[in-house]
């Protein structure tokens, strides 16, 4: 016996809104005032707790300044990892999710060719998916879906758009005429069965929780939170119905986690949650000291991206290659159609070189209703202005602020102040040195896109704040600095307890 109390009950007013049904003591009435209130004073929220606020952001009956002070109580005290699982599951349940091996489903024996034929054919197929915890010029997703589709394995990727200073997989794909991210499960099905990899919103339907609670914490400075981010990257990826994901987890100046040790954490608390619920994930903790590629945007990255795949070298481009075939290759493995990474990296390299993964993004994007003609335009890339930042020292370009160039390649346009606002597709910032580059003074360092020329200042100021030279080479910074597995995980995890 305990003479303590349960601290979910000591706020419980006598009215309920709703009534939380799973595994609270007693069916105690909640109410979201109640629950900012104990998260502000450091309590641990039970699961049905959790479960009610996640209700009430899918259904938008809790209203968005509750929930952005609960977020807000969240970022500043933290959240025990019972809350973290719990707001994961409950985000992932908050709509309907999508199986890719329902019986019957698109993707069982393939018989047929047309969209919304070939039903069965993905049955002993694995549904794999790559996330990353956001970056700047990261669009490995252009790469590793197409190939590792191309290797046998199924890419059914759900993802977001521009948050805070990093860029949206869907804002990016939005930038090609014509291509549709709000697809129906059915449809998105249906684009899985024909292209092997289909790249969609999460629609209203699918993880409502996170479209509402993403949206919030882009406005309200609750992005950077380790359990914030697990529970809605993960909640999306399970939602998908995934049988192994790869995460690409950064850490650096441009990441969320700036910190070595904060993006362990969010590592390891990934794999451990995604492992959980039943998802074999590893997690890949990877360089964001600088932009990913030379290019970032919208439309400039997937150039950037089509490039590869059609097997053009550039040494700008050379990390992300890389990355991506990293990426692909650990895709490939889970995916049972390697024999190990480095083998699945061998085969996403081969489908480079015959153009089948190429074939893949083509085929999405044209089954998405993109125009894919172009991709081989060179005037379509039509920005509304542009400006020419030279050096302004001699030296090596010794430190990148990634963050700030993020924000930057946000405010020419490419990214949103408020959540619904429109992008512009050719905004962006082509950079033409990197990290441990020697430049001379007056040697052009970045090219910026903008919607009109008064959006060209901000930005451009930003970028000379951003970069730092130096008489000496910085010291190189690994591209892939530390893999989690499952055990590497729980240990890491077992230290901070
Ligand atoms: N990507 C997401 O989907 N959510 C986050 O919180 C961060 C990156």
């Amino acid at each position: 016996m305990t003479d303590s109390i349960d601290a979910s009950l000591v706020h419980a007013p006598i009215h309920a809104s709703v009534h939380a049904s799973v595994h609270a003591p007693i069916h105690a009435p909640l109410h979201a005032i109640d629950l900012i209130r104990k998260k502000r004073d450091r309590g641990t929220l039970t699961e049905a707790e959790i479960r009610f606020l996640v209700a009430g952001a899918a259904s938008e009956t809790i209203p968005p300044e509750q929930l952005a002070a609960w977020l807000m109580a969240a970022w500043l005290n933290g959240l025990a990892a019972e809350e973290i699982r719990a707001l994961t599951v409950a985000m992932r349940d908050s709509g309907v999710k999508f199986d890719p091996h329902r019986p019957g489903s698109g993707l069982g024996t393939g018989l047929g060719t047309g969209l919304g034929a070939g039903l069965g054919k993905g049955l002993s197929k694995v549904a794999v998916d790559k996330h990353s915890t956001g970056g700047v010029g990261d669009k490995t997703s252009f790469l590793v879906a197409p190939l590792a589709a191309a290797c046998g394995v199924v890419v059914p990727m759900i993802s977001g758009r521009a948050l805070g200073h990093t860029g949206g997989t869907l804002d990016k794909l939005e930038a090609i005429p014509g291509y549709r991210t709000a697809l129906s499960l059915e449809e998105f099905e249906a684009v899985l069965v024909k292209c092997g990899a289909s790249i969609v919103s999460q629609t209203p339907a699918l993880v409502p929780a996170d479209r509402v609670l993403y949206a919030l914490r882009d406005r309200t400075g609750t992005v950077e939170s380790p359990g914030l981010i697990c529970a809605s990257i993960l909640s999306k990826k399970l939602a998908a119905g995934l049988d192994a994901l790869v995460l690409d987890v950064k850490t650096g100046s441009g990441a969320f986690m700036r910190k070595r040790e904060d993006a362990e954490y969010l590592a390891a608390l990934m794999v451990t949650t995604a492992e959980a619920a039943g998802t074999r994930t590893v997690a890949l903790m990877t360089d964001m000291s600088q932009p990913l590629g030379a290019k970032a945007g919208n439309w400039i990255e997937l150039v950037e991206s089509v490039e590869l795949l059609r097997g053009e070298r550039k040494a700008e481009s050379e990390d992300l290659r890389e990355l991506s075939l990293i990426l692909a290759g650990w895709m490939v493995y889970l995916g049972g159609q390697a024999e190990s990474p480095e083998a699945g990296y061998a085969r996403a390299e081969a489908a480079i070189v015959d153009g089948s993964g190429l074939r893949v993004l083509m085929e999405m994007i044209a089954a998405q209703g993109g125009d894919v003609a172009v991709l081989d335009d060179p005037d379509f890339h039509k920005p509304g202005a542009t400006l020419v930042v030279e050096a302004w020292e001699t030296g090596y370009v010794a430190a990148m602020d990634t963050t700030m160039l993020g924000w930057a390649v946000q405010r020419l346009g490419a990214g949103r102040e408020k959540a619904g606002e429109p992008v512009d597709a050719h905004a962006g910032i082509h950079f033409h040195a990197r990290r441990g580059s020697f430049v001379e003074t007056g040697q052009p360092l970045a090219t910026l896109y903008a919607t009109t020329e008064s959006m060209l200042a901000e930005p451009g100021s930003l970028l000379r704040r951003a970069i730092v030279f130096s008489e000496t080479a910085p010291a190189p910074v690994p591209l892939v600095s530390r893999v989690f597995t499952l055990a590497e995980a729980e240990a890491l995890l077992h230290q901070h307890l």
